[in-house]
């Protein structure tokens, strides 16, 4: 019989995100919602990631209700979200009353699978959310952050796949979210992860470098159950690699693919129209729809490098553009080599240029290093350079347990505070992982109310 190999549609998460850097509002891919449900997905990701805060900060609109929205049009999708474990959807670490209640109201408005994972995959910092999705009866997808440095090796990320599954994953995702996983080490990994556990593997890549297509196509071969693309007009580049071209050539190989073409079809044609818009007014740059190799040769993450050129663009200092590329994989090895991701790809990338700018190495950090430098991120996958370690903390020793148990509980706290304002508990969570522009959108909420409050008496 055909393997199967399944697909996850990032078109209302990833590529958007990719892409025009989260700026779908909902009205603009409304129209295709029921179309997605029924092209045959095992998933569609659409919540998570950055667009929680971009719903809030400039689409003005209420993530929970976008949830529900897509909810109420696909009935038959599992629909799948993003979460960086402890720190939820945020960039520090929340107390567990709040992580739990986040998942369990996720759940609740509709989500089916969570995507779960940790910048420096460090298992304790995912355990909350696993149990909490396993909980409210989701899948919990637990996930690598793959990277590639002399102390990650595939019998390290066998054995965190192991705890993941003792945590009560359901399903296992490779998440290559700098797409340097080259072909060999897709068919490699792949199938030592699933001769180790018998759970469904789902590989994420993007399409940076060019390599995803032999990527995915070498993980099928090995075994992989479920890879994520994009619809064609949103594929590319920064994006995943397009669903239609994944689904043709899987096919002509003699593999089941359960997507039924004319619903692809009509969504591709509808998405043209969409980037186009985005193309014209500027927010699409052609950029990122092109393949850059640069991450390849430097082992930096194409985002990284174009933060490194504007940070020493402000300093002008555009001229130690060479030095600062060479000082940041030095500071990730000093650092015990985290995977470049947010938010630790953000901070090697800032020391690396203080690095050069300064003279000297690390005779300034910022707080998010030395908080590093005490564990309060985790574990990281090597021990921290001892010398710079010293330098950075002193006399001041770092702790080895897990940061959030040293954080007081927030809900009930937070639900209190905000009596009259929120109106709900999904209320008080977006408050909690965005105070500011959560506050606005509720000022915002209220007033347009009275506005159409005001307009139905005139119109009586
Ligand atoms: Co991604």
């Amino acid at each position: 019989m055909a393997k199967k190999v399944q697909f996850v549609e990032t078109v209302l998460r990833d590529a958007n995100q990719s892409l025009i850097a989260t700026r779908l509002p909902y009205d603009k891919f409304e129209p295709m919602l029921e179309t997605i449900d029924k092209a045959g997905y095992y998933a569609a990701e659409c919540w998570g990631g950055a667009t929680f805060d971009v719903c809030l900060r400039y689409l003005h609109e209420d993530p929970w209700e976008r949830l529900r929205k897509i909810r109420a049009k696909m009935p038959n999708t599992k629909l799948q979200m993003l979460l960086r474990g402890q720190n939820v959807l945020g960039y520090s670490h929340y107390p567990d009353d709040f992580v739990k209640l986040f998942v369990t109201k996720a759940v609740e408005n509709g989500m089916d699978v969570i995507r779960i994972f940790d910048a420096l995959n460090d298992v304790k910092n995912m355990k909350v959310a696993m149990e909490a999705t396993v909980k409210a009866g989701a899948i919990a997808s637990g996930t690598i952050s793959y990277t590639t440095s002399p102390v990650h090796t595939h019998k390290k990320y066998v054995e965190m796949v192991k705890e993941l599954k003792e945590m009560g994953a359901a399903t296992i995702c490779i998440k290559d979210m700098a797409g340097i996983m080259g072909p060999k080490e897709a068919y490699d990994l792949v199938s030592a992860i699933k001769d180790a556990v018998d759970l469904p593997i789902d590989l994420h890549t993007h399409s940076t470098t060019g390599l995803a297509f032999m990527t995915y196509l070498k993980a099928v071969e090995a075994g992989v159950d479920i890879i994520d693309t994009a619809i064609s007009p949103f594929s590319g580049g920064t994006s995943q690699p397009a669903t239609e071209t994944m689904a043709y050539a899987l096919r002509q190989l003699g593999y089941e693919v359960d997507l039924d073409d004319a619903c692809t079809k009509k969504i591709a044609d509808y998405f043209k129209g969409v980037r186009d818009e985005y193309i014209k007014d500027g927010t699409l740059m052609p950029k990122s729809l092109t393949t850059d190799t640069q991450c390849l040769t430097y082992q930096v993450p194409g985002g990284m490098l174009s933060n490194l050129l504007s940070q020493l663009k402000q300093m002008n200092a555009l001229d130690r553009f060479d030095e600062a590329l060479l000082e940041t994989p030095k500071v990730r090895a000093d650092m015990g080599y985290p995977p470049l991701v947010t938010p630790t790809s953000q901070m090697v990338g800032v020391q690396a240029v203080r690095n050069v700018l300064d003279g000297e190495r690390y005779k300034t950090v910022s707080k998010e290093i030395k908080a590093y430098c005490r564990g309060e991120y985790g574990t990281t996958p090597a021990p921290i350079n001892p010398e710079i370690q010293k330098k950075i903390l002193g006399d001041e020793k770092p702790m080895t347990g897990r940061y959030a148990d040293t954080l007081e509980p927030i809900v009930d706290k937070t639900r209190k505070q905000l009596e009259g304002v929120a109106r709900s508990d999904e209320d008080v969570l977006s408050y909690i992982a965005f105070p500011n522009l959560a506050e606005k959108f509720f000022q915002e909420r209220k007033e347009k109310e009275e506005n159409t409050a005001t307009y139905s008496i005139v119109e009586a």
